[in-house]
């Protein structure tokens, strides 16, 4: 099958790889001709495990291409994903500048019958407008398909290769046809394609995000009540995440979620409720409770230096919102970063990946390590905010020559509780005992 991209993003990119390399003809098309210029040399513009691998054969085999000439792109394609940014407005709603600018300038350039899938995560009703954006300029027949994705970041690759399920909405049996026909080799599995309204598809994206995203501040509740009542989150969440109904994944307390999707998709919920006089309580309180969630080390570090951070100095283990990424968008550690240094500390930091974003967003306001225990040098303390896992089974005497007080506060459950004690640190984590 022919198939254009528009948006070599993040998802665009992953999306585009993957259908190539199921046998399609892929064209991606972005305004950015640097970008596409160095796409189209073989340098991939996202870090993503497993990604460089299939993009750099598909590049080789001609079944993946780049172009900044959109009418060139989707002229042989019959189907057509729309891929661009929906940043939140000032309001927290999703602005949909970019999808329908392309929408109409698709809708200037058809001659024949396409389908065009919304690929990005847009508020309900979005399908209609896209429609409505083509149909300016277009009287020929066309059909509109929301189709959200539900990768994450880290995995995306095989998210998109063995997904959990293909959620395809529209009402025109002739692109479900076209649509089912394309995602045959990703449900071989047995995993389903589900089929439903635009609407529902678009609904769907949304309740996934804040539903998992309610399901981690849940937890993050349930751990700050583990350290007032003396009880331990591991054993809570073993407890109850071996009950099917509520599932053992997503259980994990830390510093709150971040990243680029739930923070953003939650309040585009809360907004779009709003606008039809709904009050969705549950998640403002899941908003709530995560900004405080990322700062909750703070006060353990506080009360262990009685107060008083002026002149101390902190080793900072993560900087990426997650494991396996580069991402800082939300990401915990920055909050953490900012009031350490409103408080008079300073900050040496090492990430395996995401200290050149952090460069570029704050500069040379924190000192950043080679390596992990290079950071240690001459800290007054390590604080721990991603889980990669090269800080899983560190070298726990190289932590403890280096460091001054031999202090870890720890955002995401690292270690084994017993065991750092009798190592003699004094090591606080989340809703566990000290
Ligand atoms: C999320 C969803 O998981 C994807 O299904 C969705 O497609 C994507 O958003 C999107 O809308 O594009 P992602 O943001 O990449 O994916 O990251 P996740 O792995 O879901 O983690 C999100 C945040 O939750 C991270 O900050 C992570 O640390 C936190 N988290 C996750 C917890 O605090 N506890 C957990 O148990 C799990």
């Amino acid at each position: 099958m022919k198939i254009a991209v528009v948006g070599t993003g993040y998802v665009g990119l992953v999306t585009g790889t993957c259908f190539a390399e199921t046998g399609n003809d892929v064209t991606c098309v972005d305004i950015d001709r640097r970008k596409v210029e160095k796409l189209a040399n073989g340098e991939i513009t996202i870090y993503e495990p497993g990604l460089e691998k299939l993009f750099l054969r598909n590049l080789k085999e001609g079944r993946l291409n780049f172009t900044t000439d959109l009418e060139a792109g989707i002229k042989d394609a019959s189907i057509v994903f729309l891929a661009l940014p929906t940043p939140p407005g000032e309001d927290g709603s999703a602005d949909l500048k970019y999808v329908l600018g392309v929408a109409e300038d698709i809708g200037k350039l058809l001659t024949d019958y396409k389908v065009l899938v919304d690929k990005s995560t847009v508020p309900v009703g979005t399908a209609e407008k896209v429609h409505a954006a083509v149909a300016k300029n277009y009287t020929g027949e066309f059909d509109i398909v929301s189709n959200p994705e539900f990768l994450r970041e880290g995995v995306a690759v095989d998210d998109f290769m063995k997904p959990d399920r293909v959620v395809i909405g529209t009402s025109s049996e002739r692109a479900r046809k076209l649509m089912g026909e394309l995602y045959s080799p990703f449900v071989r599995s047995g995993n389903p394609v589900i089929y439903m309204d635009e609407r529902s598809a678009e609904l769907t994206k949304y309740a996934a995000n804040s539903f998992l995203a309610t399901k981690i501040s849940f937890m993050n509740e349930i751990a700050q009540l583990c350290e007032k009542l003396g009880a331990d989150v591991d054993m809570v969440r073993l407890g109850i995440g071996s009950d099917d109904r509520i599932g053992k994944r997503f259980l994990f307390p830390g510093i709150g979620y971040g990243g680029s999707c739930f923070p953003k998709d939650v309040q585009a919920l809360v907004k779009s409720s709003r606008e039809v006089a709904y009050d969705f309580q549950i998640l403002n309180a899941v908003m709530d409770v995560n900004e405080k969630q990322k700062l909750h080390l703070l006060p353990k570090v506080r009360r262990y230096f009685k107060d008083d951070l002026k002149g101390k100095h902190f080793a900072l283990w993560g900087l990426a919102f997650k494991p396996n990424t580069d991402d800082i968008r939300e990401a915990p550690a920055l909050y953490i970063i900012e009031e350490l240094l409103a408080a008079g500390a300073t900050v040496t930091a090492f990430d395996p990946e995401a200290m050149k974003n952090v460069r570029q967003a704050i500069g040379d306001r924190i000192n950043y390590a080679e390596n992990q225990y290079d950071a240690l040098k001459g800290a007054d303390a390590l604080i721990i905010a991603t889980e990669w896992n090269e800080f899983r089974t560190p070298d726990f005497l190289k932590i403890v020559t280096s460091l001054k007080n031999k202090a870890i506060f720890d955002g995401r459950n690292l270690f084994d509780v017993a065991a750092i004690a009798e190592l003699g640190f004094h090591y606080e984590s989340i809703g566990r005992k000290a």
